[in-house]
């Protein structure tokens, strides 16, 4: 299975001015915000990913994650000009994608938990038409909503609704055959002027084809698209790390265990950011590896 990231949008929800900004490449906490998602994936398996950018952004996201082969896996990236909604990175991905299974993550998700990395593995191994996650949130009326009968299947969803329907709301993570390439051509757009990545979603629950996976107390999830949200990552990010002195989403760490790349590229991401915590964070991991 391929793995996207939608890394478009601007930053307009962060700051008081009409200049965008690359909001995936600011830092939540000591690493840019990019790391995470990709580190979702690069734990779920996932070596080949394509990342959609801006126009504007594309230089700066090669020269801070380049073709991925210092994590042993390959980048590739497509521009976006105009942001149309989620669901146009199955149409800017068809190539790439090449018929295929894959699996969306927005680029300013986040997500943290012990499981984490069995739980998507599951959903990936078991997967069969759709499958999406649920997470129980105190504000569903920003996010795209599920609701869930007795039984525990969907049978509606909502994208942000006004009037409370489900706490349940649908992270940026989303599992779709092939089938979805041609479900995303025919969406019309909404109110918003976009396609909405839950009209996906929708057919495939019409048709009894969507799983839900649920990620249940003890997992972090925030989408880091507000100022509010991108602090309490940073918060959460450096209470976890100074607690534990373990790093989250460390790449290169991750890709060692994960057999993606050997010692001696550890140690040379971590001369290269020798002067940052994240570079001593890899000096120090270095001494223990075999
Ligand atoms: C998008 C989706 C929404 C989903 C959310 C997760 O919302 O449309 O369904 O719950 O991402 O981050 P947006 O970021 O466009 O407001």
């Amino acid at each position: 299975m391929k793995g996207i990231i939608l890394a478009g949008g601007t930053g307009s929800r962060l700051y008081p001015t009409t200049l965008t900004v690359c909001k995936q490449l600011l830092p939540i906490y000591d690493k840019p915000m990019i790391y995470y998602p990709l580190s979702v994936l690069i734990l779920a398996g996932i070596t080949e990913i394509l990342i959609i950018v801006r126009p504007e952004d594309l230089s700066l996201f090669r020269r801070v994650l380049s073709d991925g082969s210092q994590w042993g896996i390959s980048i590739s990236y497509i521009e976006q000009s105009t942001p149309k909604g989620l669901p146009h990175a199955y149409v800017l991905g068809e190539e790439f994608l090449e018929g295929g299974s894959s699996i969306l993550i927005l680029g300013d998700n986040f997500f943290y938990a012990q499981n984490l990395q069995d739980t998507i593995q599951h959903a990936i191994k078991i997967h069969d038409g759709g499958t999406i996650f649920s997470y129980p949130v105190g504000d569903p009326k920003r996010y795209g909503v599920l609701v869930l009968d007795q039984y525990g299947d969907p049978v509606d969803v909502v994208e942000k609704p006004q009037d409370y329907i489900s706490n349940l709301a649908i992270p940026g993570l989303y599992i779709f055959d092939e089938q979805v390439i041609e479900i995303t051509r025919q969406l019309k757009p909404s109110h918003r002027g976009e396609t909405e990545i839950t009209d996906i979603i929708r057919y495939y629950m019409d048709r009894k084809n969507l799983q839900v996976t649920p990620f249940g107390r003890g997992t972090a999830w925030f989408d880091s698209g507000t100022s509010e949200s991108l602090l309490q990552a940073s918060q959460f990010v450096h209470t976890i790390q100074s607690r534990q002195g373990l790093v989250i989403a460390c790449l290169e760490e991750i890709a060692y265990r994960q057999g993606l790349i050997d010692k001696k590229m550890v140690i040379r991401q971590a001369k290269m950011y020798k002067n940052s915590d994240y570079g001593r964070y890899l000096e120090d991991i270095v001494k223990t590896l075999s």
